[in-house]
Protein backbone atom coordinates (compact mmCIF):
# COMPACT_ATOMS: atom_id res chain seq x y z
CA UNK A 1 0.00 0.00 0.00
CA UNK A 2 1.59 3.47 -1.20
CA UNK A 3 2.51 5.93 1.13
CA UNK A 4 -0.01 8.18 2.32
CA UNK A 5 1.05 12.00 1.51
CA UNK A 6 2.37 14.28 4.77
CA UNK A 7 2.32 17.87 3.26
CA UNK A 8 3.72 20.24 5.44
CA UNK A 9 3.70 24.12 4.10
CA UNK A 10 6.07 25.83 5.93
CA UNK A 11 5.47 29.94 6.16
CA UNK A 12 9.59 30.49 4.85
CA UNK A 13 12.64 28.87 3.42
CA UNK A 14 14.37 29.27 6.94
CA UNK A 15 11.17 27.32 8.72
CA UNK A 16 11.12 24.24 6.03
CA UNK A 17 15.25 24.12 6.66
CA UNK A 18 14.53 24.56 10.33
CA UNK A 19 11.55 21.41 10.28
CA UNK A 20 13.53 19.44 7.48
CA UNK A 21 16.63 19.39 10.37
CA UNK A 22 13.95 18.05 12.99
CA UNK A 23 12.88 15.16 10.67
CA UNK A 24 16.45 14.04 9.87
CA UNK A 25 17.15 14.20 13.99
CA UNK A 26 14.10 12.15 14.49
CA UNK A 27 14.73 9.42 12.32
CA UNK A 28 17.99 9.24 12.51
CA UNK A 29 17.37 8.92 16.41
CA UNK A 30 15.02 6.50 15.97
CA UNK A 31 16.74 4.50 13.49
CA UNK A 32 19.78 3.97 15.84
CA UNK A 33 17.65 3.07 18.87
CA UNK A 34 15.95 0.74 16.74
CA UNK A 35 18.71 -0.59 14.17
CA UNK A 36 21.96 0.84 15.54
CA UNK A 37 22.65 2.49 12.23
CA UNK A 38 21.14 5.54 10.69
CA UNK A 39 21.31 5.52 6.61
CA UNK A 40 20.62 8.14 4.88
CA UNK A 41 20.86 9.24 1.16
CA UNK A 42 21.45 13.22 0.53
CA UNK A 43 19.86 15.11 -2.16
CA UNK A 44 21.84 17.20 -4.66
CA UNK A 45 21.44 21.11 -5.88
CA UNK A 46 20.88 24.35 -4.40
CA UNK A 47 17.84 23.84 -1.86
CA UNK A 48 19.34 21.48 1.16
CA UNK A 49 22.38 23.23 1.64
CA UNK A 50 20.85 24.96 3.99
CA UNK A 51 19.89 22.35 5.53
CA UNK A 52 22.91 20.75 5.80
CA UNK A 53 24.43 24.23 7.22
CA UNK A 54 21.73 23.67 9.97
CA UNK A 55 22.86 19.73 10.97
CA UNK A 56 26.28 21.34 10.93
CA UNK A 57 25.39 24.00 13.67
CA UNK A 58 22.23 24.26 15.19
CA UNK A 59 21.38 20.57 15.29
CA UNK A 60 24.91 19.21 15.07
CA UNK A 61 25.01 17.41 19.09
CA UNK A 62 21.68 15.94 18.37
CA UNK A 63 22.77 14.06 15.16
CA UNK A 64 24.66 11.02 16.04
CA UNK A 65 27.29 11.17 13.55
CA UNK A 66 29.19 8.00 14.47
CA UNK A 67 26.04 6.04 13.66
CA UNK A 68 25.34 7.97 10.82
CA UNK A 69 25.78 6.71 6.81
CA UNK A 70 25.90 9.19 4.28
CA UNK A 71 24.94 8.14 0.32
CA UNK A 72 23.85 10.50 -2.76
CA UNK A 73 21.34 9.89 -4.55
CA UNK A 74 22.26 11.72 -7.21
CA UNK A 75 25.27 12.67 -8.62
CA UNK A 76 26.42 15.26 -11.77
CA UNK A 77 29.20 13.67 -13.89
CA UNK A 78 31.94 15.48 -12.37
CA UNK A 79 34.77 15.39 -10.13
CA UNK A 80 34.48 15.63 -6.62
CA UNK A 81 36.48 19.00 -6.48
CA UNK A 82 33.95 20.68 -8.91
CA UNK A 83 31.30 23.19 -8.59
CA UNK A 84 28.83 21.60 -9.74
CA UNK A 85 29.57 18.84 -7.37
CA UNK A 86 26.98 17.23 -4.79
CA UNK A 87 29.94 15.58 -2.97
CA UNK A 88 31.61 18.83 -2.90
CA UNK A 89 28.18 20.94 -1.47
CA UNK A 90 27.86 18.31 0.96
CA UNK A 91 31.13 18.12 2.28
CA UNK A 92 31.69 21.94 2.88
CA UNK A 93 28.24 22.55 4.16
CA UNK A 94 28.50 20.07 6.74
CA UNK A 95 30.84 16.44 6.67
CA UNK A 96 33.95 18.78 6.86
CA UNK A 97 32.13 20.67 9.68
CA UNK A 98 31.48 16.84 12.27
CA UNK A 99 32.19 14.46 13.80
CA UNK A 100 31.56 11.67 11.03
CA UNK A 101 33.68 8.72 10.69
CA UNK A 102 35.09 9.02 7.06
CA UNK A 103 34.31 5.15 6.75
CA UNK A 104 30.31 6.48 6.95
CA UNK A 105 30.57 8.68 3.50
CA UNK A 106 30.11 6.53 0.38
CA UNK A 107 30.36 8.83 -2.31
CA UNK A 108 29.69 8.27 -6.00
CA UNK A 109 33.01 7.93 -7.84
CA UNK A 110 31.72 10.50 -10.67
CA UNK A 111 35.35 11.58 -11.67
CA UNK A 112 35.33 7.74 -13.27
CA UNK A 113 36.26 8.32 -16.83
CA UNK A 114 32.85 5.90 -17.98
CA UNK A 115 29.63 7.11 -16.23
CA UNK A 116 28.35 3.75 -16.62
CA UNK A 117 31.08 2.10 -14.81
CA UNK A 118 30.95 4.97 -11.97
CA UNK A 119 26.91 3.87 -11.81
CA UNK A 120 27.97 0.03 -11.54
CA UNK A 121 30.48 0.56 -8.89
CA UNK A 122 28.06 2.74 -6.41
CA UNK A 123 25.40 -0.01 -6.83
CA UNK A 124 27.62 -2.59 -6.09
CA UNK A 125 28.67 -0.10 -2.76
CA UNK A 126 24.80 -0.63 -2.23
CA UNK A 127 24.88 -3.94 -2.49
CA UNK A 128 27.92 -4.79 -0.39
CA UNK A 129 26.47 -2.01 2.31
CA UNK A 130 23.37 -3.46 2.69
CA UNK A 131 24.29 -6.99 2.24
CA UNK A 132 21.87 -7.67 -0.46
CA UNK A 133 21.11 -10.54 -2.44
CA UNK A 134 19.70 -10.91 -6.38
CA UNK A 135 16.66 -8.56 -6.88
CA UNK A 136 16.83 -7.58 -3.58
CA UNK A 137 16.20 -3.43 -3.10
CA UNK A 138 18.40 -1.10 0.13
CA UNK A 139 15.85 0.26 2.63
CA UNK A 140 17.07 2.92 3.52
CA UNK A 141 15.98 4.95 6.45
CA UNK A 142 15.85 8.19 4.96
CA UNK A 143 16.10 9.38 1.26
CA UNK A 144 16.09 13.45 0.89
CA UNK A 145 14.47 14.77 -2.53
CA UNK A 146 14.58 18.19 -4.18
CA UNK A 147 12.23 18.57 -7.27
CA UNK A 148 12.98 20.74 -10.45
CA UNK A 149 11.08 23.31 -11.79
CA UNK A 150 9.96 20.56 -14.52
CA UNK A 151 9.25 17.89 -11.79
CA UNK A 152 12.07 15.71 -11.63
CA UNK A 153 13.96 14.26 -8.59
CA UNK A 154 17.20 12.83 -7.89
CA UNK A 155 18.35 12.71 -11.27
CA UNK A 156 15.34 11.33 -13.25
CA UNK A 157 14.20 14.14 -15.78
CA UNK A 158 10.94 13.74 -17.68
CA UNK A 159 10.93 11.35 -20.34
CA UNK A 160 14.16 10.12 -19.62
CA UNK A 161 15.05 6.07 -20.03
CA UNK A 162 15.92 6.37 -16.53
CA UNK A 163 11.95 6.54 -15.20
CA UNK A 164 11.67 2.33 -17.28
CA UNK A 165 14.79 1.00 -15.15
CA UNK A 166 12.80 -2.02 -12.90
CA UNK A 167 15.70 -3.89 -11.73
CA UNK A 168 19.07 -1.72 -11.11
CA UNK A 169 19.54 0.19 -8.03
CA UNK A 170 22.24 3.22 -9.70
CA UNK A 171 22.18 3.95 -13.55
CA UNK A 172 23.68 7.01 -15.80
CA UNK A 173 20.64 8.65 -16.76
CA UNK A 174 21.07 10.55 -19.97
CA UNK A 175 19.89 13.87 -19.78
CA UNK A 176 19.20 15.86 -23.14
CA UNK A 177 18.63 18.89 -21.79
CA UNK A 178 21.81 18.77 -19.94
CA UNK A 179 23.77 16.78 -23.11
CA UNK A 180 25.51 14.89 -20.19
CA UNK A 181 24.63 11.27 -17.91
CA UNK A 182 24.20 11.73 -14.11
CA UNK A 183 24.76 8.69 -11.95
CA UNK A 184 21.25 7.95 -10.01
CA UNK A 185 19.40 6.37 -8.42
CA UNK A 186 16.44 4.27 -9.83
CA UNK A 187 12.77 4.58 -8.77
CA UNK A 188 12.46 1.08 -7.25
CA UNK A 189 15.36 2.76 -4.55
CA UNK A 190 13.56 5.47 -3.98
CA UNK A 191 10.35 3.23 -3.19
CA UNK A 192 11.86 0.97 -0.98
CA UNK A 193 12.99 3.29 1.42
CA UNK A 194 11.12 3.96 5.09
CA UNK A 195 11.36 7.37 4.27
CA UNK A 196 11.46 9.71 1.88
CA UNK A 197 11.29 13.73 2.07
CA UNK A 198 11.02 16.29 -0.16
CA UNK A 199 12.34 19.78 0.28
CA UNK A 200 10.95 21.97 -2.21
CA UNK A 201 11.11 25.91 -2.06
CA UNK A 202 10.35 28.99 -4.38
CA UNK A 203 7.71 30.33 -6.32
CA UNK A 204 9.26 29.11 -9.66
CA UNK A 205 8.64 25.36 -8.49
CA UNK A 206 4.47 26.31 -7.78
CA UNK A 207 3.63 25.19 -10.93
CA UNK A 208 5.48 21.99 -10.95
CA UNK A 209 4.12 20.94 -6.99
CA UNK A 210 0.67 21.83 -8.21
CA UNK A 211 1.20 19.14 -11.09
CA UNK A 212 2.66 16.52 -9.04
CA UNK A 213 0.66 16.90 -6.00
CA UNK A 214 -2.69 17.79 -7.67
CA UNK A 215 -2.81 16.65 -11.25
CA UNK A 216 -3.28 13.54 -13.10
CA UNK A 217 -0.53 14.19 -15.71
CA UNK A 218 1.32 11.13 -15.95
CA UNK A 219 4.27 10.62 -13.86
CA UNK A 220 6.63 10.45 -17.17
CA UNK A 221 6.36 13.77 -17.71
CA UNK A 222 6.26 14.65 -13.67
CA UNK A 223 9.26 11.61 -12.49
CA UNK A 224 8.82 12.99 -8.93
CA UNK A 225 5.05 11.94 -8.88
CA UNK A 226 6.31 8.27 -9.44
CA UNK A 227 7.96 8.35 -5.77
CA UNK A 228 5.79 6.55 -3.62
CA UNK A 229 7.22 4.10 -1.17
CA UNK A 230 5.83 0.73 -0.55
CA UNK A 231 6.48 0.63 3.01
CA UNK A 232 7.51 4.18 3.80
CA UNK A 233 6.53 7.21 4.23
CA UNK A 234 6.53 9.94 1.85
CA UNK A 235 6.82 14.00 3.55
CA UNK A 236 6.68 16.83 1.08
CA UNK A 237 8.20 19.89 2.98
CA UNK A 238 7.54 22.85 1.28
CA UNK A 239 7.13 26.86 1.59
CA UNK A 240 4.38 28.88 1.05
CA UNK A 241 5.88 30.46 -2.16
CA UNK A 242 6.44 26.66 -3.94
CA UNK A 243 2.92 26.01 -2.54
CA UNK A 244 1.25 28.92 -4.36
CA UNK A 245 -0.36 27.44 -6.64
CA UNK A 246 -1.65 24.68 -4.15
CA UNK A 247 -5.59 24.67 -4.18
CA UNK A 248 -5.60 21.93 -1.53
CA UNK A 249 -6.85 18.88 -3.37
CA UNK A 250 -3.70 16.96 -2.74
C1 LIG B 1 20.78 17.63 -8.46
C2 LIG B 1 19.68 17.15 -7.61
C3 LIG B 1 18.35 17.46 -8.25
C4 LIG B 1 17.82 18.63 -7.45
C5 LIG B 1 16.78 19.40 -8.24
C6 LIG B 1 16.38 20.67 -7.52
O1 LIG B 1 21.81 17.00 -8.53
O2 LIG B 1 20.60 18.71 -9.03
O3 LIG B 1 19.80 16.09 -6.90
O4 LIG B 1 17.43 16.45 -8.27
O5 LIG B 1 17.28 18.18 -6.25
O6 LIG B 1 17.36 19.71 -9.48
O7 LIG B 1 17.52 21.48 -7.51
P1 LIG B 1 17.55 22.88 -6.74
O8 LIG B 1 17.43 22.56 -5.30
O9 LIG B 1 18.85 23.46 -7.09
O10 LIG B 1 16.36 23.68 -7.23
Amino acid sequence: MNAALDLRILTTPQELFAAAAEEVVHAATEAVVQRGRFTIALSGGSTPKSLYTLLATNARNAVPWEHTFFFWGDERYVPPTDPESNYRMVEESMLSKVPVPAGNVFRVAAESPDAAAAAESYEQTLKTFFTLEGGQFPRFDLILLGMGPDGHCASLFPASAGLQEKSRLVIANWVEKFKTSRITFTLPVLNAARCVAFLVSGTYKASALRAVLESDAPGEQYPSKLVRPTDGRLIWLVDRAAASELTGKA
